[in-house]
């Protein structure tokens, strides 16, 4: 069960160290080595954005300052994740190869500036960034702070140059071999945009095409890929000269509503690292939401990243305090910051990183949130904070690698997506795929029951509940692939705005695909949508549910049982929730979106048949949240208390607090944003 890819024995905890904006005041980095000690540090990534220091001109490299602190920081003690510079690099290429620039989508040439604009095709920066690469490997392959290479930073964007162009006419000729079978993908005739000649193919574009939607799916998968191609460039001399050396890149969210990052698709991209590592910003105390409704997406996408690879995780960048690029960037409150620390351990990651170690003094970063700050004062709050989870991390070292026990997953597609949201059709605000997951998966967060966000590619077969929500495009072999999961005895929920066209983005014709109907024994007839105000309201087992945004109307079969019906409009008393027996298992599909408490009612109806419980038994209230990590011996319990006040809660067991290295038991109080950590031996007397 243990994690055979983490990258060291303890958990890491640093960050994103630039000794390359301080290399004139030896002073400071002597001041960073004592600090990483009094901060309980032991892993910094370095060298991100240092290509004009690695390189100051072409061909003139320097590398005597990364000795240095690669040297130092071993004889302090730790480890260095070492990054490769493509994430930015410096204006003398820029300026002698202007191929490097990157194309926007209206096809204008970007000037140098910024970063993360590298055009992903150009030969000469693919070249240059191996010869960079094979260097730093060169001379670090035996080095002893080597831990990981960070490759690049936070890939992402697309570049529409004309040899990007060309790459994406090879990718299409790869896949389509024919412009009939390409034509008829993309639906050629409409308005009139049949291709007659491979040349004629351009990628999307506000000033040009947009409207087909066949092309924006694939020029997305084809971005990822191109993205993949590149980052499977760049490692080539680190595969080559350290293939003892993790490699990982380092993910993001989308927004600061922590839904996923939607512009590449990291189910793929995943397969391509030896540890999946990202970068985590919720916004503690908006003024939005409940402090547990954030941490209940905080929750979710890290289940998403740690389920991509079925494997523990690192959260290589999140912030001690506040960021610089939220629309108000406020600072953590005494307590979160531990809280929020141990609640990504609590989802899997084997770390916590910051972005950053040292605050700049210039440019748009200086005033983002780090462990020193520019009163360079170790007895700060923040500093002491960090310190403290520092001291907490040192005694964890036995969760390294442990993961969840998962019987429930919800499914999650980066592709269906993207098709829904260029679906012109239904509400064009309200669609919120990922959104929509999030309020699933907050029933089983709130039951305590931990869960697998999975994509559509994993095996299905250790699941024994299987959630499904909005998966708008769905290709046939996908519905052969849940029908087997629930002719296997498998539980499957569906719901509304399911397997309306396929993986081409094209509509299945002749009513709701036959292997849909077969599945759950009812025919989609009509999707019907809401304006804002509207609502309508489901009755399920005698309670009444308020439905807004969509209604499925549906025809079912005699050996459906019909669980919920509509309570208004033209189909009122019709079915709205329904449930059948496929094979060995069970079928549910949800017609219409509900709110909360009917997935709260719902999916306790469903575990309960399912005899799901939670990993460890805790009587508590709303707020609380509880998350078990498992090896094969322990089971390790995080008991959370994301609300302001002070929560008792219960427990039913007893069981040690690795913290305080007491033995608990009964009723205990937690702290307003309080938390333990508490393990018991796994006994097979309770049940599981
Ligand atoms: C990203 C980047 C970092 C830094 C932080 C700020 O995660 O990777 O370099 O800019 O954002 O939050
Ligand atoms: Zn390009």
């Amino acid at each position: 069960m243990k994690n055979k890819n983490a990258v060291a024995k303890h958990m890491l905890h640093g960050g994103d160290y630039n000794p390359d904006q301080w290399i004139d005041n030896p002073e400071i980095l002597e001041e960073d080595l004592k600090f990483m000690k009094l901060a309980h540090t032991n892993a910094f990534s370095i060298g991100i954005f240092s290509w004009a220091a690695l390189e100051p001109e072409e061909g003139r490299f320097e590398f005597e300052w990364l000795d240095n602190i690669m040297n130092n920081i071993a004889t302090n003690g730790a480890k260095v994740a070492l990054a490769t510079p493509s994430g930015a690099r410096p204006a003398w290429m820029s300026h002698k190869y202007p191929e490097v620039l990157r194309t926007n989508e209206r096809r204008e040439k970007m000037l140098h500036g910024g970063r993360h604009n590298h055009c992903l095709t150009s030969p000469v920066y693919r070249e240059k960034v191996v010869v960079m690469n094979r260097k730093l490997a060169e001379r670090y392959r035996n080095h002893p702070a080597l831990m990981m290479w960070h490759v690049s930073n936070e890939y992402s964007g697309e570049c529409h140059c004309p040899t990007c162009q060309q790459a994406f006419r090879n990718w299409l000729k790869e896949k389509y071999a024919t412009l009939e079978a390409l034509n008829l993908a993309w639906w050629g005739p409409f308005w009139s945009h049949t291709i007659t000649n491979w040349e004629q193919i351009e990628s999307p574009s506000p000033i040009g095409e947009n409207m087909v939607h066949g092309l924006n799916l694939d020029w997305r998968r084809f971005v990822t890929d191109q993205t993949i191609d590149f980052y499977e460039n760049e490692i080539i001399p680190l595969r080559e000269l350290t293939p003892n050396i993790p490699v990982t890149t380092n993910f993001m969210a989308d927004t600061n509503d922590l839904i996923p990052f939607q512009a590449l698709d990291y189910s793929k991209f995943s397969k391509h690292v030896d540890i999946l590592s990202w970068d985590c910003y919720p916004a503690w105390h908006n003024d939005w939401e409940t402090t547990a409704n954030l941490a209940m997406k905080v929750g979710f996408i890290n289940d998403l990243y740690r389920s991509l690879k079925q494997q523990s995780f690192l959260i290589l960048e999140c912030t001690p305090s506040g960021v610089n690029w939220h629309p108000v960037n406020k600072t953590k409150r005494p307590g979160m910051h531990l809280l929020s620390s141990m609640q990504f351990l609590a989802h899997g990651s084997d770390s916590v990183m910051y972005f950053q170690w040292r605050k700049s003094r210039g440019s748009s970063e200086k005033f983002h949130g780090a462990v020193i700050d520019h009163d360079r004062n170790p007895n700060n709050r923040v500093f002491k904070e960090v310190a403290e989870v520092g001291k907490n991390l040192e005694k964890l070292s036995d969760i390294v690698g442990t993961m969840p026990d998962s019987k429930v997953a919800i499914l999650y597609d980066w592709e269906s997506n993207w098709a829904l949201n260029d679906a012109q059709g239904f509400g064009l605000e309200s669609k919120q795929y990922p959104q929509t997951l999030q309020q699933h998966y907050k029933a089983f967060w709130e039951k305590d029951i931990p869960v697998d966000v999975i994509t559509k590619e994993q095996d299905f077969s250790k699941y024994k509940l299987l959630v499904v929500p909005m998966l708008y495009l769905m290709s046939k072999s996908l519905m052969k692939r849940f029908q087997e999961f629930a002719n296997n005895g498998g539980t499957l929920v569906m719901t509304y705005l399911s397997g309306l066209v396929d993986e081409h983005d094209l509509t299945y014709t002749g009513g709701w695909p036959k292997k849909l109907q077969e599945l759950f024994s009812i025919n989609v007839l009509e999707t019907d949508t809401y304006y804002p105000k509207d609502t309508n309201a489901v009755k399920y087992f005698g309670k009444t549910y308020n439905a807004k945004d969509y209604a499925t109307i549906l025809e079912t079969s005699q050996q459906v049982d019909s669980l919920g019906t509509y309570q208004q409009e033209f189909y009122q008393g019709s079915p709205a929730v329904t449930k059948n027996i496929f094979g060995k298992g069970t079928t549910y599909f949800i017609g219409a979106r509900l709110e909360d408490n009917f997935h709260k009612d719902f999916y306790q109806n469903v575990l309960d048949e399912l005899q799901i419980v939670p990993p460890f038994a805790i009587k508590h209230d709303k707020g609380v949240s509880i998350q078990v990590r498992e090896d094969e011996q322990y089971k390790y319990v995080f008991i959370m208390n994301f609300t302001e006040n002070s929560q008792k809660v219960f427990l039913e067991q007893e069981a040690r607090d690795i913290i305080a290295d007491e033995s608990v038991s009964g009723e205990i109080i937690l702290n307003a944003y309080g938390v333990k950590i508490v393990k018991t031996k796994k006994d097979t007397r309770m049940g599981r």
